[in-house]
């Protein structure tokens, strides 16, 4: 076999340095260098001017919602202008993050655009996520068998990252699940294993779940449509979250002079009134005859089941999860309801279709080379505990060790101190250094953690001056108005000026 090409161009998309120095590294290999290996930035490489005695070599990752990293846009307008690229031999290695919706989006998008401008893949395209390395180091000399003639090496190399979203969800096993407090409905905590499954989340991420709707919800709505097959056909449709247009639909079909009422514009905080707690049945019940709506219309208006997400609570990296899930259980109308997702995950014992997305806003602070590790100031009250779990195990984990104050808010010490003991182990090895919780039922008067903002405003001001990082987690009715104007009482307008520097950080539900 003989060298099908003379020369090789490498073109590298790079945000933060991962596939530049792969491309570099490909261009140093000494078993390219009869090819005269060259690494540039894509922009710099005019598509329509390559030949054929060389091949174009793309190393490059995506941002954004799968979008060219800055040093690849120009190269990307100028494939799409290109007419033909019929002379031009390529293959590309995609750098991606499983947890964005656009996996590889650049890449995938890249190559399908190449091959349609007629251009011909040496190498079967590299989706890759984290664990690129592995990846780079068995296509490597693939490429370099394929350039010395060995057609079929590149097509028999499958390097793919199986990337999950709604319709293609991961079925995770539960490892562990336990109440971690003494409220009814309780706190959980979730562990479930993603071993094998190649999903990557970091501290800071949402874990979103598929549920499945409710035993005793799916036999009632089976009984009212008189359908028993309802039970199996409305299994993954969604039956609690009530939207307008699905409201619209029921009452055009049933005629109920009642539910057109209710959708008038003016009595928009009735129907939110009315929707709060409120499923598919009841609507049914409330304004809809008995045979006015069948199964069949049902299935033509519903949508499948929303996905929930949660914030997951361990560290990045491992090949489990784990979840802090408040429980929704109430009665309404003679009627027990649970929450799609909480119901779901609280009862079921098979495994959780589930898939992660990355959460940027919420990760822990980067600093540069040489920087100090900035102080995190964590606020967080129930469930909103969870990612700030995430971030404190992943400090513990991996470090950098830096000044951190915790400010957890729940009801009552002695029932709900969420991860108490772990929470003071944290704290005996210094990872967690101030450790403030609020309980807002234990004296006379309510204190949340805006209270316990006010009373450390000293040791807040102190941390926020050494370029504090605040995340802030929780309900999102009342948990920032509160925190802010406590914030704003102890400097003025730090609040705003903390988002103004990209240092606030809220997850808020
Ligand atoms: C970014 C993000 C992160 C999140 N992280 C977490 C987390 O870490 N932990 C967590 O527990 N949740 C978290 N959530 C919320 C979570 O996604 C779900 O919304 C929640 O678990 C309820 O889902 P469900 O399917 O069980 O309830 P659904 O079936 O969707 O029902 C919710 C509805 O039930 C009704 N309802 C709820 N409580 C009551 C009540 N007491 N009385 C009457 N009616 C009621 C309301 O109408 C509400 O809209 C997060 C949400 C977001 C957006
Ligand atoms: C803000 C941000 C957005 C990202 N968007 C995507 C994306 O849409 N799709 C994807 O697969 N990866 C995405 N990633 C992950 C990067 O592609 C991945 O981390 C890659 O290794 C970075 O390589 P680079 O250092 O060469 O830019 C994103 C990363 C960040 C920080």
């Amino acid at each position: 076999m003989s060298a099908i090409v003379e020369r090789l161009l490498i073109g590298y998309g790079s945000e933060s340095g991962n596939a530049r120095t792969l491309a570099r590294r490909l261009s140093a290999d000494p078993a390219l260098q009869a090819y005269a290996p060259r690494a540039t930035p894509l922009d710099e490489i005019a598509p329509e001017a390559l030949d054929a005695h060389e091949a174009l070599i793309v190393v490059s990752s995506s941002f954004g919602d799968g979008e060219p990293p800055g040093n690849a846009e120009i190269f990307l307008a100028r494939a799409r202008e290109a007419p033909r690229l019929e002379d031009l031999r390529y293959a590309v290695f995609g750098l991606g993050d499983t947890a964005y919706p656009q996996f590889c989006g650049f890449t995938k998008g890249l190559d399908a655009l190449l091959t349609e401008r007629g251009a011909r893949p040496l190498v079967n395209r590299v989706d890759a996520d984290a664990g690129y390395e592995e990846f780079f180091r068995l296509w490597t000399p693939t490429l370099g068998k394929v350039l010395q003639g060995d057609a079929q090496a590149g097509r028999d190399l499958h390097l793919r990252v199986k990337a999950y979203g709604e319709a293609d969800a991961y079925a995770a096993p539960i490892l562990e699940r336990r109440q971690l407090d003494k409220d009814a409905p309780g706190a959980w905590l979730l562990r479930l294993d993603i071993s094998g499954s190649g999903m990557s989340c970091q501290a800071g991420d949402n874990l979103h779940l598929m549920p499945e709707n409710d035993a005793a919800l799916l036999e009632a709505l089976a009984h009212w449509l008189g359908a028993p097959e309802a039970v199996e056909a409305l299994r993954r449709r969604e039956l609690r979250q009530i939207g307008k247009g699905l409201l619209r639909d029921l009452a055009k079909l049933s005629g109920s002079e009642a539910l057109k009422g209710l959708l008038k514009i003016g009595r928009r905080k009735e129907l939110e009134d009315y929707l709060w707690g409120a499923d598919l049945l009841d609507v049914l019940e409330d304004f809809c005859a008995p045979g006015s709506v069948s199964l069949a219309d049902l299935e033509g208006m519903l949508s499948p089941c929303l996905p929930r997400a949660y914030s997951i609570a361990s560290a990045g990296g491992s090949e489990e999860v784990e979840l802090c899930v408040r429980d929704i259980a109430y009665e309404r109308g003679g009627r027990l309801r649970r929450g799609a997702a909480t119901g779901w995950m609280l009862s079921h014992e098979g495994p959780l279709r589930v898939f992660c997305r990355s959460n940027p806003g919420f990760h822990l602070p980067r600093e540069a080379p040489g920087e100090a590790p900035a102080p995190l100031i964590l606020i967080g009250a129930g469930t909103g505990l969870a990612p700030l779990m995430g971030l404190l195990r992943e400090t513990r984990l991996r470090g950098p060790r830096r000044e951190t104050c915790l400010i957890f808010g729940e009801k009552r010490r002695a029932r709900d101190f969420l991860h108490e003991a772990e929470l003071r182990e944290m704290q005996a090895e210094g990872v967690l250094t101030h450790l403030l919780p609020a309980f807002s039922r234990d004296g006379a008067a309510k204190y949340y953690v805006q209270h316990a903002v006010t009373d450390h405003a000293p040791l807040l001001r102190g941390m926020l001056e050494r370029g504090a990082h605040v995340h802030l987690c929780g309900d999102k009715s009342h948990l920032e108005r509160g925190v802010s104007e406590a914030f704003d009482a102890a400097r003025g307008g730090i609040w705003r000026d903390l988002e103004q520097a990209g240092r606030l950080h809220r997850e808020l539900y």
